[in-house]
């Protein structure tokens, strides 16, 4: 769909909502390049983007996009090729150090310690960040509690599960009252459940934080993200609310079906006889009616 837009010559212009002018902003990409040596083209190619403080950005783009290569740069993992990125009004490229004290980030792979626990990984990062070991101690109790990880607290980082690891390293992305903080696809392998307790999360420690949070969950990025950014081959593409991308680009039918069933009185059993049939040759000739609007 992206291409067809581009093909009909339409103005890229519409698919950009006014910046809001009564934020502060967290983060700004100013004209980013990342050329990697040997590849056929840009990693990011002259990106321009703002990530606003109080705000969950969802950033979204299809694998390779960029996602990855622009928090990278961001959190200092490699310097860029042109452009820069201003963290908290400060120039990653001569404040780097200042800026690593108030930034929280979780990588799109895991990176934890085998023989550490988990508290002793809050207990770590928290302390590293500045804390003393008492207010360390205090927030480990509130994170452990806030993922929901209170009963694996003495658990060995090696033997949680893909998703605890995951929630541990969203976990530690916010201690030490980190401002900005980046994550990568931190709900990638996640089931469902522990999903929603990221979430709440990231809702509850939003105020006052700059999140940034890539995803391929369109509903995630739906229901968290105040502001959405979409890339494309290094470039963006779009950005504004949910509700403006909807505007842009939402057309069709919303269509929920009820079926009635056959009265089983308590059986547990699912209608399987004519009825059934019935209803599905009703529901196949509306649906077609539909399709032929
Ligand atoms: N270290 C590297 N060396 C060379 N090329 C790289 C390197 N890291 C990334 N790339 C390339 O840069 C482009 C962007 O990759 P990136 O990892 O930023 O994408 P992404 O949007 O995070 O994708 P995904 O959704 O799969 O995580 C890809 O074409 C990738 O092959
Ligand atoms: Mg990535």
């Amino acid at each position: 769909a992206w291409g067809k837009f581009h093909s009909q010559g339409l103005k890229i212009n519409t698919f950009f909502e006014p910046e809001p002018q009564d934020l502060t902003p967290g983060v700004c990409v100013q004209n980013l390049v990342k050329i990697f040596a040997g590849g056929p083209k840009p990693a990011v190619d002259g990106m321009n983007l703002t990530f606003y403080e109080g705000q969950i950005t969802a950033f979204l783009g299809h694998n390779g996009a960029g996602k990855t290569t622009t928090m990278s740069i961001l959190t200092g993992l490699f310097p860029p090729t042109s452009g820069t990125v201003l963290v908290g009004g400060k120039d990653i490229q001569t404040h780097m150090d200042s800026i690593r004290q108030s930034l929280g980030m979780c990588p799109q792979y895991n990176i934890l310690f085998n023989h550490l626990t988990v508290a002793e990984h809050i207990l770590f990062y928290a302390q590293l960040k500045g804390r003393s070991r008492k207010e360390a101690v205090l927030e480990m109790e509130m994170m452990l509690e806030d993922i929901g990880l209170s009963h694996k607290r003495n658990e060995e980082a090696q033997n949680l599960s893909g998703g605890m690891q995951r929630k541990l390293s969203v976990a530690i992305a916010f201690v030490g009252e980190a401002k900005v903080v980046v994550l990568d696809e931190p709900t990638s392998g996640v089931d469902p459940y522990s999903r929603r307790s990221i979430w709440d999360l990231l809702l509850k420690y939003r105020s006052g934080r700059t999140i940034i949070l890539s995803t391929h969950h369109m509903d995630e990025a739906d229901i968290l993200g105040d502001r959405v950014a979409i890339i494309s081959q290094g470039k963006l593409f779009c950005s504004g609310s949910p509700v403006f991308l909807k505007n842009c680009f939402g057309s069709g039918f919303y269509l929920t079906l009820v079926r009635k069933m056959k009265n089983t009185q308590g059986r547990g059993e699912c209608d399987s006889g004519d009825e059934a049939i019935l209803a599905d040759k009703t529901l196949t000739h509306w649906l077609a009616c539909i399709i032929c609007i």
